[in-house]
Order: C-alpha cells, then structure tokens, then sequence
C-alpha cells in the first residue's frame, strides 16, 4: 500500500529523529569546524591515567569554592583523578585534536562517581581548547579525550574508560598489599613505591612530586588497556622542570579540612 504523502513525512521524520538519537546527528559537531585552528594530529601511542595525591595539592589551597575537593568538610584520602591523557612514545602528546561541545548531560549517569573521584582540586576554571574556559572536566575531555581516537570515540566514553581503569586498578589497594600503608608524616623509598606499583600493576608508573610529596602518579596503558611501563618512573630534567623531580624518600602527607575557610569564603 502507498503511503500517503502526510505519512510519509511523519516517517521521515521519526527516521530523522532514530538517527539523531543513535549519535548519528553529533557526527558534525565532531567534525573540525571550517576554518578551525586544529590540525590532524598523528594516533597517539599509549595512555597515561594520571591520578592525584589530594594531600599534596590541597596543602596549599589558599580560598574556598564549591567546585575545589580540597575544600569538602571530609579530607580527600585517597588518589583522585587528574585525566586520562593519550601520549606518543616520544615524551611528546598530542593535544585539543578537535572542537567539540562539552555536554555536562552526556555524563548525568557517571555526575556522582565523577564527583567523588574526578574533583577539580582548584577553584579557578580551566581552559579548554581554542581560548575557552569551563569545568575540569571540560578541560581534560577537550585537550585530551579528542586525541583519544581510536580508543575513545565520544566524551561518555572517556570518562568511562577513565572511571573502569581507576576501579580496576586501586593505586591504594596495591601499595597497601605491597606493604606500604599510607600514612600523614610517614616517607617511603621512592623505589619502594615504584617497585609495589611494578609488581601490582605489571608496568612501572610515572611519579611527580612536590617539595618531596607525591603530587601525582601516572599508570600507564597501551591500546587496549592493558599495563604497560610509562616513559619515565621519576620525571628527571629532560621534559619537565626539576622542581618535579622525586627525591629518594618521599612522602603522601594529609591536609587539614578546609570546610571552616569554605564557610568564610564561599
Ligand atoms: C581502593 O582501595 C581502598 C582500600 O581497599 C578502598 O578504601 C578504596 O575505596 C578503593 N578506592 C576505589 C576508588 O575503589
Ligand atoms: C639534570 O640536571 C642536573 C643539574 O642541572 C645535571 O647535573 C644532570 O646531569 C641532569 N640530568 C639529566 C638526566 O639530564
């Protein structure tokens, strides 16, 4: 039977709204815009999750906000996320491989893990590729996760991808079965740490510290998520400043709550 030509729109349009809903309409907004400032960038070689030592970061928080984790009434005790951030073999990464909009509604499902464990230890707002600013989360999804590609192909998945690897591997849980509990005022051995990791994880990590505290420590994937060695597993002078160079001991300090200057501030 024919379909009438009333008919035959609305089908065009419940088609058009099918595609939209399956992704198909986000294609372009993928897509370098005309006259865009990015330019194709080579496939990156592996990923680094970098994670966060909030001990470290929120000692010297100075003012209060909603959005900084150092300033929760409860301290932060246990590594957060920073990103998940493609590298090339190199030392060099790529970087903003693409305009897209930051959709806070994409991620509605994941707001409460990501909030818990992906807090911006900052109040400022970061930059976002081509001269934006937004959330932390719009800054490592736009830097990052656009030169994720192949691996990641839409801002869910990064942050899914992200989340999975964080759950799989507990940076906590493996020194902890290492041996080394953390604890306020105590110092490790460098090479003890990176040794555990090692063993726990099957690949050597990253670690950046600060005034001889870890600051961050970066677990290392290749293409299909699976542990492999990070480049470096102290950062010495060649691509960063030797101010984020580990010492041999080092420490994961705690910080006071923050939650009174909250008050004051906010
Ligand atoms: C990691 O392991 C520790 C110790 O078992 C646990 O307290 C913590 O909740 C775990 N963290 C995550 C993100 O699963
Ligand atoms: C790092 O810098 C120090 C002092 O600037 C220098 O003595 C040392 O050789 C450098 N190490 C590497 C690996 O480049």
């Amino acid at each position: 039977m024919a379909m009438t030509a009333a008919r035959k729109a609305a089908w065009v349009l419940v088609v058009w709204a099918l595609a939209a809903a399956a992704g198909l309409g986000s294609a372009s907004a993928r897509a370098p815009l005309v006259g865009s400032s990015s330019k194709p960038q080579r496939e990156f070689d592996y990923f680094a999750l970098s994670l966060q030592w909030p001990g470290t970061i929120c000692a010297s928080t100075r003012h209060c906000c909603a959005i900084n984790g150092c300033c929760r009434s409860e301290p932060l005790q246990t590594f957060t996320i920073h990103g998940l951030w493609p590298d090339y073999d190199d030392g060099t990464w790529p970087s903003c491989c693409r305009r897209t909009q930051f959709d806070l509604d994409k991620i509605l499902p994941l707001m409460e893990t990501l909030q818990k464990y992906w807090p911006s230890l900052y109040c400022s707002s970061s930059s976002t590729c081509f001269s934006g600013k937004g959330l932390f989360w719009a800054h490592e999804v736009q830097k990052h996760g656009t030169c994720s590609a192949p691996v990641v192909q839409d801002e869910l998945q990064y942050f899914t991808i992200a989340l999975d690897l964080y759950f799989k591997y507990n940076v906590t849980e493996m020194l902890s079965s290492g041996g080394i509990q953390i604890s306020n005022g105590k110092e490790y051995a460098l090479s003890d740490v990176i040794d555990t990791i090692k063993h726990a994880f099957g690949g050597s990590p990253q670690i950046v510290c600060k005034k001889g505290s870890i600051q961050e420590l970066r677990l290392c994937f290749d293409k299909e998520l699976k542990p492999r060695d990070c480049l470096t597993t102290s950062l010495t002078n060649g691509s960063v400043s030797s101010k984020k160079h580990c010492p041999q001991y080092i420490s994961l300090p705690s910080y006071d709550p923050l939650g009174k200057l909250a008050n004051k501030n906010i």
